[in-house]
């Protein structure tokens, strides 16, 4: 397997992307606390940082038992670093260094730079730029603008390149990264869903021992997968509790929990609509509503969790992106958009470790995981539903006729889409009930009702999305039945907006 140190820069998570997409498994660890057995890592990668390697933020990994031992890719600020710290010269770089750029050769590595050709299109993203070569630096590659936008370490497998193998814009970033881990580093590609399955279950075994464990289920695919996973490892002693906060689709609660019975895990059903809806009352504010929610269902759960005597383990479903997402909380680099709540809400009186089996992997290898311990494709596909629910899809004040309004409308929709086949072509859908009433006329009477706004966007991981261009006809379809069928509602809107620069969810 590989290491990939991490610097804190929002790429990182794409190199272990790029890399599990070569069948190769990798795990990310901060910089400073890097595993203690370095033994079963064939390679390693630096990551690119938000820091400089000049300013009093540096970042000083320990590589000493790395590098020259193991071979080492050093990216962005990773490839500075070993250039300002052994014998070379980093300083802030004159032109802007963002953006495309096309390599060329100087010294054509035959491994590191096979089946890619001269002129090769990179992408770059960093203010400062290597002046001087390490020592035994060899030049590799320059690009118009950067001189030393390649090089490697004579006598080592050591190479550094100053552009970002991992984005898309690279165009032969994944050739580059196979180069490297396949035919220079000798690592070999087995890493797949089944294998996934088999050494988390052997962690969680490990970990866990026959420690009692408590899960949240939430009806989505993460938790769900989570917490077969956690099934599988551990049997009886995973105790799931399923919340309805009354902020769900129409009729999921009941659907969704015998299907969970159905799975043969030991899950306990609580209906809290009430106790949210309280909490609910009168908060406008889309933060406000959050937080309540968020606390809410921690008072709920911590409640639930109390019945269950000697409970050790919190488990959670959380994947990757919410991990990105969320880092700024703690002083990181990426900026707060929405607090997610199923990320760091845990009170400190809970005093439960916790085990998240996902942490470390993106949606689309979740359900790949799912389909390797045979869940059922139908919940696999399910869209992704966020923690809060229809909670911020209404705009503005919670009430109970409102989330009737909007489950009926929501029920339209997403059962149109799967009738009409459209539903595995759209990656998210659903419905927000707006703030505002509008006019209109249904018979020989004037109206005064709400308004519903659909949508549906197309992405891989919610980070950037497009609307989808559904057809016409099913746009009237089902407007129509929605007018017809929910009372309350007098008009319907469809969202054309892409994220960035809206977000998918409209709080
Ligand atoms: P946004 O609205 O930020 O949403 O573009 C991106 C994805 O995240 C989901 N989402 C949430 N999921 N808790 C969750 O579990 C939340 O608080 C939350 N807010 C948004 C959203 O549905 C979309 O898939």
């Amino acid at each position: 397997q590989v290491l990939i140190l991490d610097f804190g820069s929002q790429y990182t998570q794409l190199i272990a992307r790029r890399v599990r997409e070569l069948n190769i498994y990798c795990e990310i660890h901060p910089f400073n606390h890097p595993p203690k057995e370095l033994e079963n890592f064939k390679a390693v990668i630096l990551s690119g940082s938000p820091n400089s390697v000049r300013g009093e933020n540096v970042l000083h990994p320990d590589v000493s038992e790395i590098r020259g031992k193991k071979p080492l890719l050093a990216v962005c600020y990773g490839a500075q670093y070993l250039a300002h710290f052994s014998g070379g010269k980093v300083a802030p770089s004159n032109t802007r260094e963002y953006g495309r750029a096309n390599l060329s050769f100087v010294k054509n590595d035959e491994m590191f730079f096979q089946n890619i050709s001269e002129g090769s299109q990179v992408w770059m993203s960093h203010s400062d730029t290597i002046k001087e070569l390490p020592t035994n630096g060899v030049l590799l590659a320059s690009t118009k603008d950067v001189e030393n936008a390649a090089y490697k370490i004579a006598g080592e497998d050591t190479f550094a390149i100053q552009f970002h193998p991992e984005v898309y814009h690279t165009k032969d970033g994944k050739q580059l990264l196979a180069n490297f881990l396949v035919d220079i580093a000798k690592v070999a590609q087995t890493w797949t869903p089944d294998s996934f399955v088999e050494s988390t279950v052997a962690a969680i075994k490990e970990k866990v021992g026959t420690d009692k464990v408590v899960l949240g289920l939430s009806g989505g695919v993460d938790s769900t997968v989570a917490a077969v996973l956690l099934h599988k490892a551990i049997g009886k002693n995973l105790y799931c509790i399923f919340v309805n906060n009354g902020l769900l689709r129409k009729n999921e609660f009941e659907s969704v929990l015998k299907q969970y019975e159905g799975m043969g895990l030991n899950v306990k059903g609580v209906d809290a609509s009430k106790r949210f809806l309280d909490k609910l009352a009168g908060i406008s504010d889309p933060e406000g509503k959050r937080k309540a929610i968020g606390g809410t269902f921690i008072d709920v759960f911590d409640d639930e969790a109390h019945h269950i005597q000697d409970v050790k383990w919190l488990a959670q479903g959380t994947i990757y992106p919410d991990v990105i997402e969320s880092v700024s909380v703690n002083g990181g680099p990426s900026a707060t958009i929405k607090s997610h709540h199923n990320v760091g809400g845990l009170p400190d009186y809970m005093k439960l470790q916790i085990v998240e089996p996902l942490r470390m992997i993106f949606k689309d290898e979740v359900r790949r995981v799912g389909a390797s311990l045979g869940i059922d494709p139908e919940l696999l596909g399910r869209h992704p539903f966020p923690g809060p629910g229809l909670g911020i899809r209404i705009l503005g004040d919670v009430t109970a006729e409102k989330v009737r309004i909007l489950q009926e409308v929501d029920a339209i929709f997403v059962n149109g889409l799967k009738e009409d086949g459209l539903y595995d072509k759209v990656w998210q859908a659903g419905a927000m009930l707006l703030p505002v009433n509008s006019v209109g006329v249904m018979g020989d009477e004037r109206t005064y009702e709400k308004v519903v706004a659909l949508r549906a966007v197309e992405s891989t991981d919610g980070m950037t999305a497009d609307w989808v261009d559904l057809p016409y006809k099913f746009l009237q379809k089902i407007s129509n039945k929605i007018i017809n069928q929910v009372k309350g509602v007098n008009r319907v809107v469809y969202d054309i907006s892409s994220k960035p620069p809206a977000t998918i969810e409209w709080e």
